[in-house]
């Protein structure tokens, strides 16, 4: 039988992206050699020093190639001297929104030996989801400023939600939730202070709840929320949010579950009419770039999300897997109190996905 074959765009990115993005390949050919699938990869220089050199992060006609991969592998973008609102505007921005990747995605789950901030939690206790709104809501481009420099002047932002919007990002999330034991989702909101829009998500999202009635709900304001990530992370499953709600609970979610170093994401158009996009939530950590320290288990683990979405779910399940064993036993990076490059974690990963161990 003819193997079966995903078109990936990669893009190294800048800093610590060209370090860990090859041993995220690494794994992931490794999963395809056991698994039955090949991966046919096309990499772009898209970068600040791509910047640097041509004045734009990448070509103008950019997301034309990039829209023929069936998924989008990236590392991180941004370094110093370039201003960070240039790359991200230049490159991440235009991605996320050209292919209506409007559920953003990250797994907080408190891996063996990845250390968390809270006291007395062991792996088990924190297995959550975040799904945050990526397109509308808090983030949008209306509004504006008048009687500039006077004593009347005035700046407004509206927000906006949609049903269209609202429904799709909270029908994922349930629809996430079936695929879990737990199958339950937690809606974020704030309807007692913001008095039109937040009422209005409550709505849609009790909708949602009628049209999956074998899903547990539950909603709390942001702010309480907030306190019960960090004091009952063990109450969660899948977390829908808003934008805005969703870029605060999708950084202190990964926080709570311990190392940057090792979260991923996933930036996903469900309907498949574009391509998706995975990365790890650290940025190109200046820092420590050009070392290789770095540890490559956030970039190998958004490969694993990376597979799921292509249907490559046992591949997916054992890179997870292989991982946990590999935070348990070692090798570790400095982040996580080791002393191993970024290329012996990675192979020690994919030997063991190639293992099937
Ligand atoms: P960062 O995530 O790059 O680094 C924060 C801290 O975490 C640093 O001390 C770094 O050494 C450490 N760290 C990050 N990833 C690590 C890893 N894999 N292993 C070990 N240690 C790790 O965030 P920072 O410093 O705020 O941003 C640096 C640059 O990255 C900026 O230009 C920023 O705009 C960009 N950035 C890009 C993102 C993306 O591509 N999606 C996301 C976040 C930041
Ligand atoms: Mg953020």
């Amino acid at each position: 039988a003819a193997l079966r074959t995903h078109r990936i765009a990669v893009i190294p990115g800048d800093g610590i992206g060209r370090e860990v993005v090859p041993e995220g390949l690494r794994v992931l050919e490794a999963a395809g050699r056991r698994f039955g699938f090949t991966l046919a990869c096309t990499e772009y220089d898209w970068s600040c020093d791509r910047y640097l050199k041509t004045g734009a992060m990448m070509p103008e006609d950019g997301l034309d190639r990039l829209a023929e991969a069936d998924a989008i592998f990236l590392g991180a973008v941004g370094w110093p001297g370039v201003p960070d609102h240039v790359s991200l505007w230049g490159l991440l921005i235009p991605i996320r929104r050209g292919f209506d990747q409007y559920a953003n995605i990250r797994p907080c789950r408190l891996m063996p030996g990845a250390r968390t901030p809270l006291a007395g939690r062991a792996p088990g206790d924190i297995d959550f989801i975040v799904v945050r709104e990526n397109t509308e809501g808090e983030y949008s481009s209306s509004g504006g400023r008048m009687f500039a420099g006077t004593e009347r002047e005035f700046v407004t932002q509206q927000s906006v939600f949609t049903r269209i919007g609202c429904d799709r990002i909270i029908d994922y999330a349930f629809r996430l939730a079936m695929t879990r034991p737990r199958r339950k989702v937690t809606s974020a909101t704030k309807s007692n202070g913001i008095t039109f829009t937040m009422p209005y998500w409550d709505e849609r999202f009790a909708e949602a709840a009628k049209r999956h009635p074998g899903v547990a709900t539950d909603q709390f304001h942001i702010d309480i929320l907030c306190a019960h990530f960090v004091q009952h992370p063990d109450w969660f499953d899948v977390v829908v949010a808003s934008n805005l709600f969703g870029d605060i609970l999708s950084d202190l979610g990964p926080a709570v579950a311990g190392s940057i170093g090792i979260a991923p994401s996933a930036n996903i158009n469900p309907e498949r009419k574009h391509p998706s996009m995975f990365e790890p939530v650290h940025g190109s950590a200046p820092d420590i770039a050009g070392k290789g320290i770095a540890n490559p288990i956030g970039q190998i683990w958004s490969g694993a999300l990376m597979l799921e979405h292509l249907g490559e779910t046992a591949a997916a399940a054992a890179i997870v897997s292989a991982i946990e064993t590999v935070l348990e036993h070692g090798p570790r990076t400095r982040d996580l109190g080791g002393q191993a490059g970024s290329a012996e974690v990675g192979r020690a990963i994919a030997e063991l996905v190639a293992e099937g161990a």
